[in-house]
């Protein structure tokens, strides 16, 4: 026959019952704990797990856009073969952003084996990709535009990309007064209403990253593609989810152009064939 508990066994009881709540619920709790305790001993895991949620709930779509667009994603290596074999130099640009570090030295390797005699590049800033051209291509002249300070965008420019609105004296200041300097023709003009007369069919090498807003990036290519001459390149920067206005635009001219997107960068191409 079975005696009622005492009150000490009870007590044992419900401790043992709150044990078995605790390493349950810190079991359940494992999955979320894990990660937590790698974010605490790893910095840089923040940035691996931001990176996949981006990738899921932003780049994934943006890729079947371009997919059902006809741009095609390329790898560099295949591509271009011999790319691998082109020195990079570091400019500071190179650690502005995370993408950035992949796609300048590639970008500077591109120009490299590319060997452009004319570059011409749309949105100057500090100069940084301006000096990786003038000293990837050592025999090429480059132009460069980019507004003057005080004037707005006639197209527009998104709020994000305001603080790039420069004041004259540091547009373009990474390269001047440098040994780079007498091959660079510097031109502090809005793209939108800058005159290609002259400018047609002439370089073989075209950076577009200037205003991203939708409308300028249409204007800047319209007149990139009038510029480029046979067989050579336009690049343009930032296809990527933050960038509406550029992947808008090129998922457009996508529908008349061949163009391509170098896989694990923000760059899309085409060749003037
Ligand atoms: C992303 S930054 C250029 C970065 C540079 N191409 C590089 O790779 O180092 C964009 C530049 O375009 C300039 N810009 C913005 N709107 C412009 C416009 N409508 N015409 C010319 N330049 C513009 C900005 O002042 C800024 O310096």
């Amino acid at each position: 026959m079975r005696s009622n508990p005492t009150a000490k066994q009870l007590r044992r009881k419900m401790k043992a019952h709150f044990h078995r709540l605790i390493s349950f619920t810190a079991l359940g709790m494992a999955p979320l704990w894990i990660p937590l305790k790698l974010i605490r001993y790893r910095g840089h895991f923040l940035d691996g797990v931001s990176r996949s949620l981006a990738i899921l709930l932003r780049e994934v779509p943006l890729r079947f856009a371009a997919q059902r667009a006809g741009i095609r994603l390329e790898n560099p290596f295949l591509r271009f073969p011999g790319i691998e074999r082109e020195p990079t130099r570091l400019v500071p640009g190179h650690w502005t952003s995370s993408h950035e570090q992949i796609e300048y030295p590639l970008l500077m390797a591109l120009c490299a084996l590319l060997k452009p005699r004319r570059i011409f590049e749309f949105g100057t800033f500090l100069g940084e990709a301006t000096l990786m051209f003038a000293r990837a291509a050592p025999e090429a002249s480059i132009t460069t535009i980019n507004i003057p300070e005080y004037e707005e965008p006639t197209l527009g420019i998104g709020e994000k990309q305001r603080p790039e609105l420069l004041r004259n004296q540091q547009i373009g200041s990474l390269f001047q007064g440098g040994p780079e300097n007498r091959r660079i023709n510097q031109i502090l003009c809005d793209s939108a209403t800058f005159d290609i007369n002259g400018h047609e069919n002439t370089y073989d090498f075209i950076w577009i990253d200037a205003g991203h807003s939708y409308e300028n990036v249409k204007s800047d290519s319209k007149k990139a593609l009038a510029m480029i001459r046979k067989n050579g390149y336009i690049f343009w920067h930032d296809f990527d989810a933050e960038q509406p206005g550029v992947t808008r635009a090129l998922l457009e001219i996508a529908s008349n152009r061949k163009l391509f997107w170098i896989a694990r960068t923000s760059i899309v191409g085409f060749q003037n064939t």
